[in-house]
């Protein structure tokens, strides 16, 4: 009998749950957090073996998923794309039924989407969404707790993302604040302004939820009344040709003090999913430094070692909110609907 109108269904993009599903699994992390802060066990997963499935490399995601599984009593396994035959000798579809076969779960994070959806169509099993090029949904989820950690609500938040408007992080954050009735400004480039898909799949769901989404060129217009300044890396993950570019285009788009001030709000945060090119701390921040002569790309160090700096609050919330999800898919909990 299934008590739980999440039980055994995957989380491949922000689409795939309701606005209340989302808001549900927000909660539901808040609770798992403050459980874990006081030591009180929530063994959902109890015996349960997680498959976490590694193309590109992750810090936040994968300790989260380790985590949380075990948090949960389950076993996380770690397959790296280098170590196993997927997709180089095996299909996708072969694997995937074999993963089924042996896991209750899988994390993906890898480059095509198709891939992933792929892995929940032949698995059986609960798939959930690492990050793809396309998308990053269980960032979003992080990202809207810290958000309603700081700020009491959702709804109504003035969030502006900075930077590259057609990563991942940015698709997610336009249609997911859409969903939630968060007003979104993407401030980039034209060139890099969010792709017609992604704009009118946004639309669509604005429509509903009353969220007003903008797209700006300008970083000073973008900034008045941000409740919520956001920014990701300006190269993502496969792309690692394009830093002198994106550096030419994106440097007027830097998280800076100046772009705080433009906000207008004393309570205005800062938040970024993390990695950050925000000093020359990294081999590849030192590599920019001495190629290009920035010290810094999408975010100052003075603003990301801020009092607004809400990054490792988000970074933490990986791991509640990763747990939310798949307690909730996986855990039969009695959630009969929200
Ligand atoms: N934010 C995020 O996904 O971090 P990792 O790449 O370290 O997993
Ligand atoms: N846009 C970044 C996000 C990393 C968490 C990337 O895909 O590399």
């Amino acid at each position: 009998m299934t008590f739980s109108i999440f039980q055994g269904r995957s989380f491949l993009k922000e689409i795939d749950f309701t606005k209340d599903e989302l808001n549900y699994l927000i909660d539901f992390a808040a609770h798992l957090k403050e459980l874990k802060q006081n030591n009180i066990p929530h063994r959902y997963l109890e015996g349960k073996n997680i498959a976490l499935l590694f193309e590109k490399s992750s810090t936040r995601t994968r300790a989260a998923f380790t985590v949380a599984s075990t948090d949960l009593g389950a076993n996380p396994e770690f397959l790296g794309a280098n170590d196993i035959q997927f997709g180089k000798k095996e299909s996708v579809e072969d694997s995937a039924k074999v993963f089924g076969r042996m896991f209750d779960g899988i994390e993906f994070r890898g480059f095509s989407q198709e891939v992933v959806e792929d892995l929940a169509k032949y698995s059986g099993v609960p798939v959930w969404n690492g990050l793809t090029d396309d998308w990053h949904p269980t960032q979003m989820l992080a990202d809207f707790l810290t958000m309603k950690e700081n700020i009491g609500h959702i709804e109504g938040i003035n969030l502006v993302y900075y930077g590259d408007g057609r990563n991942n992080v940015a698709n997610s954050l336009f249609v997911t604040g859409a969903i939630l009735g968060v007003n979104v400004t993407i401030c980039s480039p034209e060139s890099l302004f969010p792709a017609q898909d992604v704009q009118e799949l946004a639309d669509k769901y604005a429509k509903e939820s009353g969220s007003v989404l903008k797209l700006e060129a300008d970083p000073m217009i973008a900034a008045k009344g941000a409740d919520v300044l956001y920014t990701d890396v300006w190269v993502s993950m496969g792309e690692e040709d394009k830093f002198k570019e994106r550096i030419e285009l994106l440097l007027p788009y830097q998280i800076n003090m100046d772009i705080i001030k433009a906000t207008e709000n004393d309570n205005v945060i800062f938040m970024h999913c993390l990695p950050a090119f925000h000093d020359t701390k990294t081999v590849i921040g030192q590599e920019m430094a001495d190629k290009y002569g920035v010290k810094e790309m999408e975010v100052s160090d003075e603003v990301f070692n801020s009092e607004y700096g809400r990054q490792f609050d988000q970074a933490e919330n990986r791991m509640h909110t990763i747990k939310a999800v798949m307690a909730a898919t996986l855990g039969n909990l009695f959630i009969p609907k929200v």
